[in-house]
């Protein structure tokens, strides 16, 4: 029988995973069908029960119900406890829900393995304190870095979130104008880029050999990466792989196999540009 799965988020319509989970299937052979579903905001809950119902084996959950998710799963890894979020859902086979959170480990695989770039013994710097930092803290840290200092627009957000993670390794929360030194690897976590807005950092944290990583992409050069590379930096690298990386983590923990993902990565790269 095939087996089901989907992505649940309101509005959907965007979502890149169908695409995604449907090729990485096709390549590693695997009988299941991927789609995407629009649940009304008040139905997170009984959209899942339904799905699980009819047979589902797994989800992606997108904005706004990532809290909601949390909420419905009896069991958690600990980078999603962690996280605090979750964006996959398992069915396991006693029944129970158990939740995990692979953004993380999706962007520290890109930027290691496809990217090909060290995180370990490196200065990072961090640049914002939301969630979409606290999602991918655990596995940065478990690569060992020399140090990452978080740095956000409310220096609270970045002190407090930087002590939850304090027993993991070396990091520091601190504003923007505080940030010392250069820096090996800057990764920008804010949501500023969705306005088009630069998080202001000194350009002295740059050099030749810094490379900028921005979580989101889009059409056109982001423009923290823009900014990146006006000011010399080695190399500028957005969110897409992070996108396909994480989608890859999901389909591991679902069908046990960790697809190759360069083919889809540049299917979407093409995509973006037609
Ligand atoms: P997400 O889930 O995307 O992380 P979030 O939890 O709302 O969303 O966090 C957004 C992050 O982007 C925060 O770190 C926010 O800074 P504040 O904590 O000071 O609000 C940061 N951010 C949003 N707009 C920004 C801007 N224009 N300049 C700098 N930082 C910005």
């Amino acid at each position: 029988m095939t087996d089901l799965y989907a992505v649940m988020g309101n509005p959907i319509g965007h979502s890149k995973s169908p695409q995604i989970h449907t090729a990485f299937a096709k390549i590693t052979d695997q009988d299941l069908l991927y789609s995407a579903i629009l649940v009304p905001l008040d139905g997170f809950d009984a959209a899942v029960d339904d799905f699980f119902r009819r047979g589902g084996k797994g989800l992606n959950i997108t904005v706004p119900f990532k809290e909601n998710a949390w909420r419905y799963a009896d069991a958690f890894s600990a980078r999603a406890k962690r996280a605090q979020a979750v964006n996959t859902l398992i069915q396991q086979d006693d029944g129970t829900v158990l939740a995990d959170n692979t953004d993380g480990v999706g962007m520290v695989r890109d930027i290691t393995v496809n990217q090909n770039v060290a995180i370990e013994s490196k200065r990072v710097l961090i640049l914002g304190a939301g969630g979409a930092v606290r999602g991918v803290l655990q596995p940065v840290l478990e690569q060992s870095p020399a140090e990452v200092v978080i740095a956000n627009r409310t220096v609270s957000k970045a002190e407090a979130l930087a002590a939850d993670f304090t027993d993991l390794g070396c990091v520091s929360g601190c504003g923007f104008a505080d940030v010392k030194g250069e820096f090996d690897l800057i990764i920008n976590g804010t949501s500023a880029s969705l306005a088009g807005e630069l998080p202001p950092i000194p350009a002295a944290c740059m050099t030749d050999k810094t490379v900028s990583y921005d979580m989101m992409y889009g059409a056109e050069t982001t423009v923290f990466n823009q900014w990146a590379l006006d000011n010399g930096a080695a190399k500028a690298i957005d969110g897409l792989g992070m996108l396909v990386e994480q989608a890859a983590e999901a389909f591991r923990l679902w069908r046990d196999v960790l697809p190759q993902t360069q083919a889809v990565m540049n299917a979407l790269r093409e995509d973006r540009r037609a």
